[in-house]
């Protein structure tokens, strides 16, 4: 029996401890992690220079509430900003964060209606959900937001779908829910130039892929983009809840007082977190993330990509979806990699996704690509001797 909501599939064991990019459960078996608690622990765990400057904060105020002044929210918000053209609302989670963003866009721009795309996927409140393509997701919630447009990712046709009554459009550069489907350039430029055309504000949800998830502060940096909004969270402060919204300084006037709010969003914790984590993201700490993941790449091309069983090997930088045929099932392969000592994720489409802690050695990455072709080689095996 349990006194909890039944709203995750668990895997039966629990992770009590961990230390740089390994973890423990309670039988003290390691697992090698290549999911950062879903792309949260970025610098891994434990992390000495967090863990201090976390502590000496636990020992000052835990709490203000955003009736006062806080220096720490000014400091972080300076770093977090791509340019000194955005400000930024703190909050406490990428659903949040999304929340902000379509209050902020549809107020700024007196209009309502919103283009998403199928297979996004931007959180789980009415307003997140309502523009997140996935319908299994959204079952039993309706009727949510009204005005919301689905068009196809990475599709040109579906750019016609811009008009000037759009408030906004909403992307991900990296679709990491939808199966790890990296936005294509040329298109992503494209979709900003029909919205500038019409008028339509551009909103970057970088919850994902932010935090030098693919070598850049912001996925979006590796384009020609200039977002109008950008949302961050999960790896902002490494494990401490909190979210971001930035937005351009010219939408300003429509987030005045008491036009939005919340009592954590922007505690002197998670900003302490978030602050050392910044400061950590150095250009290069984040060189060091490209030059991993070119040797990740490499070996992914080499020992995974003609594989059977694999269909595509997708994403950018630490951020990679493995996608296997339907008779390997994603969950069967997770479920062996424990065995292996190895923590992956899956994402929609049968895809084996992996956000290693951006703090993996380069070795550690090509022992798991091993392990992982191991795995898919058996389960390829297994398959046809079924037949
Ligand atoms: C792209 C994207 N947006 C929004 C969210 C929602 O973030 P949170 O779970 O912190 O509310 C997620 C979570 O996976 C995400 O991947």
């Amino acid at each position: 029996m349990t006194t909890l909501f039944q709203t995750y599939k668990q895997h039966p064991f629990e992770l009590i401890e961990g230390t740089g990019v390994t973890v423990y459960d309670q039988q003290a078996n390691a697992y090698l992690d290549l999911t950062s608690g879903i792309g949260v622990c970025n610098l891994g765990y434990n992390h000495p220079t967090l863990n201090q400057a976390v502590q000496a904060q636990l020992g000052k105020i835990w709490h203000t509430s955003n009736l006062y002044q806080s220096s720490l929210q000014e400091e972080v918000a300076t770093k977090l900003v791509p340019t000194p053209d955005y400000a930024v609302f703190f909050c406490n989670s990428g659903t949040e964060a999304n929340e902000a963003a379509l209050k902020l866009a549809r107020k700024a721009s007196q209009k309502t209606a919103v283009l998403s795309f199928t297979h996004s996927f931007h959180g789980r409140t009415t307003g997140a959900l309502s523009v997140t393509g996935n319908e299994q997701i959204k079952e039993g919630f309706g009727p949510l937001l009204e005005d919301v447009v689905f068009g196809v990712y990475n599709d040109y046709p579906s750019l016609d779908l811009i008009h000037d009554e759009l408030a906004a459009v909403i992307v991900e550069i990296i679709q990491g829910e939808g199966g790890v489907i990296a936005g294509d350039a040329d298109w992503l430029e494209a979709l900003q130039d029909t919205c500038c055309e019409h008028g339509v504000l551009l909103i970057v949800d970088e919850v994902q892929t932010g935090m030098g998830r693919t070598g850049k502060q912001y996925a979006f940096e590796h384009y020609a983009l200039d977002p109008d909004i950008i949302t961050v969270a999960k790896g902002l402060a490494n494990g401490l809840p909190i979210g971001a919204m930035m937005g351009k300084k010219k939408l300003s006037s429509a987030f005045g007082p008491g036009s939005h709010g919340t009592t954590f969003g922007g505690n002197p914790l998670a900003l302490t977190a978030a602050n050392t984590v910044l400061d950590i993201l150095t250009p290069t700490f984040l060189e060091a993330v490209v030059q991993k993941s070119h040797l990740f790449w490499y070996y992914l091309e080499k020992e995974l990509r003609d594989l059977p069983g694999v269909t595509a090997i997708t994403g950018k930088g630490l951020m990679v979806g493995i996608q296997l045929e339907d008779s390997i099932p994603v969950q069967e392969v997770i479920a062996k990699l424990h065995q292996k000592g190895i923590l992956t994720l899956s994402a929609q489409q049968n895809t084996l996704r992996l956000l290693p802690p951006l703090v993996i050695k380069g070795a550690q990455l090509i022992e798991a690509i091993q392990h992982i072709k191991e795995v898919i080689v058996y389960s390829t095996v297994k398959t046809e001797v079924s037949v």
